[in-house]
């Protein structure tokens, strides 16, 4: 690390132009705050770029704290009620940035994620706030009242050091857990992380016997203790994906069954009943085929060992049929792990931040946002919605 032999000095410094230190700079910026941001990567927010398949899911109308993982359900509400979706929808159309809502609640561009990266450079810019790209931080001492940064392009000074350098996931993407480490340096707490959001594994066996369901969506509520989340379900060539395995996945631990549900506004049983009545001459798998994929159908009608027309089957055949499209209880084998998960779930410890501001309530001066946080959000724009919140009050207070 190199340096001049006297420190450039700022009020706030923010480390990560991801989310979160964007939002908190911009905020800080706005008070008359001297503001640095630093980033070792090429641009700024890379994952908002590629996030929601390009469109960027920014926020979700609906967030609240009961859309969030955390060791302390509590902590997120001062932040999430201090800086609200509304607030972010108003940022977005001052910047005439066009948005529709998809479906449950979540918002996304018209056009491109690259808008909202633009709508939060300029708004820096506009608050005076500095980014320094390609910049590897490196040891980061606290002197009196002082933070003494050193880094790849010069030593660094501020009262304010703002970490939100995210988690663990997408490593390929520049992701290295920086955070827990500076957590650890300042012997803050940090609950145990892992992957959360992502596509869940199949045993090898199992995965064979599925093998020719890859590529399959159907709608599904999948289960796990007294969790559920409706949404599309899709078979893979690795195991189980889709939004509603995403969902379950942050609540999954190694070694536990899921229960899978598939149509479940729909009451398979009494159907193929009726189609035994009306169609006694229709094949069973026929018969499901008008509900599920064919495919699906066929694999579930073979799996079961029924054959034969509707007529020919018992209640008992139907209703075992039933409970294969309707209560199939499966123990994933593990995930795909941070190299597709969409957050990281743990990360510092609640406990050791105030939650108006995001301060160390021990170590003055030292804050932490976004999701190198103990706070995770569900798939659907509650993720982003906790990195402009954290970041804002983090912008309030720094
Ligand atoms: P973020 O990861 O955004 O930023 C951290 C920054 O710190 C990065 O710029 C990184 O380069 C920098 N950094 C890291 N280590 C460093 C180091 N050692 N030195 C210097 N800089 C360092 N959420 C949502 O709400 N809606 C969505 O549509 C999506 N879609 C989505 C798709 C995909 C593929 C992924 C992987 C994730 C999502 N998410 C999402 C989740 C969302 O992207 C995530 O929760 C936020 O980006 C977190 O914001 P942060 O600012 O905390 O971290």
């Amino acid at each position: 690390m190199k340096g001049p032999s006297v420190a450039a000095r700022y009020d706030v410094i923010v480390l990560g132009a991801g989310a979160a230190g964007m939002m908190c700079a911009i905020r800080a910026g706005q008070r008359g705050r001297s503001v640095l941001v630093l980033d070792h990567a090429g641009a700024p927010g890379e994952k908002i770029r590629i996030s929601g398949g390009g469109r960027c899911n920014f926020t979700n109308v609906n967030a609240g704290p009961k859309n969030f993982l955390s060791a302390n359900p509590h902590f997120a509400k001062s932040a999430l009620a201090r800086f609200t979706p509304q607030d972010f929808i108003a940022l977005v159309e001052r910047h005439g940035i066009a948005w529709h809502e998809k479906t449950l609640g979540q918002l996304f561009c018209d056009d491109s994620a690259k808008d909202i990266i633009r709508m939060l450079t300029d708004e820096m810019r506009a608050a005076g706030a500095q980014l320094r790209l390609r910049t590897e931080i490196g040891d980061i001492e606290q002197t009196s009242g002082s933070y003494r940064i050193g880094t790849s392009e010069g030593v660094f000074e501020t009262s304010s050091l703002v970490v939100a350098t995210g988690g663990k996931s997408i490593p390929k993407m520049g992701a290295t857990g920086f955070a827990y480490r500076i957590a650890e340096q300042f012997g803050l707490p940090v609950v145990e992380t892992r992957p959360g959001l992502v596509p869940l594994t199949l045993d090898p066996q199992l995965l064979q016997r599925l093998a020719p369901l890859s590529g399959i969506a159907a709608p599904a509520e999948i289960r796990h203790g007294k969790t559920a989340f409706r949404e599309a379900l899709l078979f893979t060539h690795r195991g189980l994906s889709g939004p509603a395995i995403l969902q379950i996945s942050s609540y999954w631990r190694e070694g536990e069954d899921i229960t899978v549900v598939i149509e479940p506004d729909v009451d398979i049983f009494a159907l193929l009943k009726k189609a035994k009545q009306v169609s006694g001459r229709q094949s069973a798998q026929t018969a499901l085929a008008e509900i599920l994929p064919k495919r699906l159908a066929q694999h579930l009608v073979e799996s079961e060992g029924i054959s034969g027309n509707m007529a020919d089957q018992s209640d008992r055949h139907l209703q075992r049929l039933a409970a294969a499209v309707q209560s199939w209880a499966v123990k994933p084998s593990g995930s795909e792990g941070y190299r597709t998960a969409e957050v990281t779930l743990g990360g510092i410890d609640t406990a050791c931040l105030d939650s108006r501001t995001m301060q160390a309530k021990t170590i003055p001066g030292l804050f932490f946002i976004g999701e190198c946080v103990d706070v995770t959000g569900w798939l659907g724009g509650y993720n982003f919605q906790w990195a402009w919140a954290s970041g804002h009050v983090a912008g309030e207070a720094a």
